[in-house]
């Protein structure tokens, strides 16, 4: 098939109704504010003797609200990119804003107030935990660091059995547990909920359903979603699968070896695609222009 006629077919199924998420189309966020936005930004490697160039100059504009899905193999870079967006790592060069003036962690009271304006959710769910802490004290944790430690019991009560619900979860189910007496899918569903208390500015998810089992991904993937449309929070999803970054984001990036070799709406990349490596992401995905399985998605 050639790419023309994928396109058109994949804006068929996007009409489906079974497609319950899936991006504004309509709204042009390069209107909205500014929420992250890079220069350059460089990542380099040093081991032993071998230098790996993993993120090469990239830059990027995020915008309030604007659901990005960065794209690309494994190896590409996407990690080590996420890890500078989150001030875990730092940029060898080049420079990354937060709200359009440049982003100072170079405190650790700088990084903590950073960190109030963006949070991540993990591939592996159970890295993410503490074993040690029962599920209240990680929601608990969420709400003092919001400012909330003086309020009452019952409010906080109140607040963490709402952020549950959110997510399907019953908090009065959960409250003596700990992490590990969960399933990965009800785990990443507590990730979810504790970024509703913490109601970041920015929420990036590295390859959040890569590791849990196939019916809660749609699952986990629509509550983002809701999460997005509830709060306008900017998304950053991070993935190797083009077929799902088009049906969920308003912007993709297109990411091989370091570098961003191709970037803009959902609909003009997977569309109109320029880039051979686009080109080529696209006719290995047979899901892009087949009927949309929830089942399967990744
Ligand atoms: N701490 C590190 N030390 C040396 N090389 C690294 C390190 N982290 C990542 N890399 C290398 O950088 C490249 C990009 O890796 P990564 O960001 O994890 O890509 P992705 O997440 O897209 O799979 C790879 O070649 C990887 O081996
Ligand atoms: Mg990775």
């Amino acid at each position: 098939m050639k790419t023309d006629e994928k396109a058109a077919s994949a804006v068929k199924t996007d009409t489906r109704e079974s497609v319950t998420f899936g991006a504004d189309r309509n709204k042009d966020f390069s209107k909205e504010p500014m929420c992250l936005s890079g220069k350059g930004v460089t990542r380099v490697f040093h081991a032993g003797k071998t230098t790996t160039v993993a993120v090469d100059h990239v830059d990027f504009e995020f915008h309030k609200g604007e659901l990005i899905s960065i794209v690309g193999e494994s190896g590409s870079g996407k990690t080590t990119l996420s890890k500078m967006l989150l001030g875990l790592l730092e940029p060898t060069e080049g420079q990354i804003l937060f709200k359009g003036a440049p982003r100072d962690i170079s405190s650790g009271a700088k990084k903590r107030e950073y960190w109030k304006g963006i949070q991540a959710i993990f591939q592996d769910p159970f890295s993410s935990y503490n074993v040690f802490h029962k599920i209240d004290s990680v929601l608990l944790d969420c709400i003092n660091m919001r400012g909330g430690r003086d309020l009452p019991k019952e409010k906080k009560n109140e607040m963490m059995t709402e952020a549950c619900s959110f997510v399907n979860l019953k908090f009065a189910e959960l409250t003596n547990k700990y992490p590990f007496e969960l399933s990965g899918g009800q785990m990443q569903r507590l990730m979810i909920a504790r970024i509703f208390l913490l109601k970041p500015e920015i929420l990036l998810a590295d390859e959040p359903t890569s590791m849990i089992d196939a019916c809660s991904r749609a699952t986990i993937l629509d509550m983002l979603l809701n999460l997005r449309n509830e709060t306008g929070m900017t998304v950053i999803f991070i993935t190797h699968d083009i077929g799902l970054a088009y049906y969920i984001s308003d912007s993709i990036y297109i990411m091989e070896h370091g570098k961003f070799v191709e970037s803009g709406s959902a609909e003009e990349v997977i569309l109109r695609p320029k880039a051979a490596y686009t080109k080529r992401l696209i006719s290995d995905v047979p899901k892009i222009h087949e009927p949309w399985d929830l089942s399967t998605v990744g």
